[in-house]
């Protein structure tokens, strides 16, 4: 731990008391420690305009795997590479290109960002919604909403879009809910969770690398196709890199979109008004989601690299330190918003922070809205109130992402 570390702090993510409500320890962070050093030697940052305007500082970079940080932390650990994606495997050397800068990170992603411009998202909306439908079916009165629909949905439809086989699509739940704790930095790493975050990253890349493969010279219209067919027309991305962006796009967004819908349920049953003006005014669909983002966001943070040093709150932030800007304490700043802890589908003020900002700004997020809206339609027209089942919510481990692992729920059915 490095000396000028704050054990006084109560930030503790590993703390069930911290899993269960991390806000407060946000606020004390906001107010006396704006800029503070973390348990492992990551720099917090907790208030909207510091991570509003470092989101979109480019002398911030994403290459975690050859910074400084990992190296210590890694180093702490005992010697075991980074379980990262391209570390740890052999032979591999392609990245996720979330965690990488430009000039890679702006060709990787620009090959992929045409299955994603919100024409492309459009045109999926019916199958999504077809989607929804055959997931909710006829809702029983009491089921988990985790299980039945947020945790389903998101692979059922990304596997639509990858060309995924539906009976190869449950795989990719566990292994995206092991892959999706590197986004935990400053969590400490047991060899064994290490290990077994490794061997989903081989089995998901190698998944992606035989089904690439397959692909290869058909005529499909699938995004996995699009991407080999770039490959043999000379342009663009190595097999390894094909894989790499078909586990980033499905790790993006499994975790962050089931934890969306899982929130969202949250808010509904501790507000039951607002579910009620949902379904009577759908027009508030956009804003309401909004304000569940900006409230209850489904990724608590995103990490940084500092390239060149950063001066924030009397401190330098030296080239190759980590840095975790804490979008979900950004969202709630008093010094943003009035009122942050108000759900407020009306309010005026700055945009939320939970998609990002910037060159990594959140490239799922026009298909994650249209997917929260058609899911929420669906509920809407099923159920007239929602609440849960049991006192204890048991939230998914890690303080990177935030959201229910299982979600209980007793529902009011429509009549008729
Ligand atoms: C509600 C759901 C979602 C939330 C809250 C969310 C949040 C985010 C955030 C905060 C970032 C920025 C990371 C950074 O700046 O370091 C990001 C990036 C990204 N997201 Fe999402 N995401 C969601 C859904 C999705 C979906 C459905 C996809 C689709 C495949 C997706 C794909 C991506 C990708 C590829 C990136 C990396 C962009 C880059 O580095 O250039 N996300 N997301």
């Amino acid at each position: 731990m490095p000396d000028n570390a704050v054990d006084a702090v109560p930030f503790n993510p590993n703390d069930p008391g911290f899993q269960a409500d991390p806000y407060p320890a946000y606020r004390r962070l906001r107010d006396e420690f704006p800029l503070l050093r973390g348990p492992l030697g990551a720099y917090l940052v907790s208030r909207y305009e510091d991570c509003e305007s470092l989101l979109r500082d480019r002398r911030m970079g994403k290459d975690f795997a050859n910074s400084k940080f990992f190296e210590q932390v890694m180093g702490e650990a005992g010697d075991e590479p980074p379980p990262f994606l391209g570390l740890g495997l052999d032979d591999w050397d392609a990245k996720l290109f979330m965690l990488t800068d430009p000039p890679e990170h702006t060709r990787l992603r620009g090959l992929v960002a045409q299955a994603f411009t919100p024409g492309v998202i459009s045109g999926l909306r019916p199958s999504v919604a077809e989607t929804v439908d055959e997931l909710l079916g006829e809702l029983p009165e009491e089921f988990d909403l985790m299980e039945r629909l947020a945790t389903p949905m998101p692979i059922r439809v990304l596997g639509r879009m990858l060309g995924i086989p539906v009976e190869d699509q449950d795989r990719f739940t566990a292994w995206s809910s092991e892959i999706a704790g590197l986004l935990d930095l400053d969590v400490e790493l047991s060899a064994e969770a290490a290990a077994a975050r490794r061997k989903a990253v081989a089995e998901c890349t190698g998944y992606f690398l035989e089904l690439a493969g397959r692909r290869s010279g058909g005529a499909g219209d699938d995004l996995i196709s699009h991407l080999v067919r770039a490959r043999e027309e000379g342009s663009a991305l190595t097999p390894q890199e094909i894989a790499a962006t078909c586990v980033l796009l499905v790790v993006a967004a499994q975790e962050t979109f089931s934890n969306l819908l899982g929130n969202a349920a949250i808010v509904f049953a501790r507000q039951p008004g607002a579910f009620a003006r949902l379904a009577a005014e759908p027009d508030v669909m956009d804003a309401m989601l909004d304000e569940i983002m900006r409230l209850e966001p489904p990724a608590h943070q995103v990490g940084r690299i500092a390239l060149e040093p950063i001066e924030l709150h009397g401190q330098t932030i030296q080239p190759g330190d980590a840095v975790i800007l804490l979008v979900a304490s950004g969202n709630r700043d008093e010094r943003a918003f009035t009122d942050p802890e108000v759900l407020d589908i009306d309010r005026k003020g700055p945009a939320h922070l939970s998609f990002g900002r910037g060159i990594h700004y959140c490239l799922g997020a026009p298909l994650a809205t249209m997917m929260a809206r058609e899911a929420l339609l669906g509920l809407t027209g099923r159920i007239s109130s929602v609440s849960l089942v049991g006192e204890e919510i048991a939230y998914k481990p890690g303080m990177g992402l935030r959201g229910p692992a299982r979600l209980p729920v007793r529902v009011q059915k429509r009549v008729g």
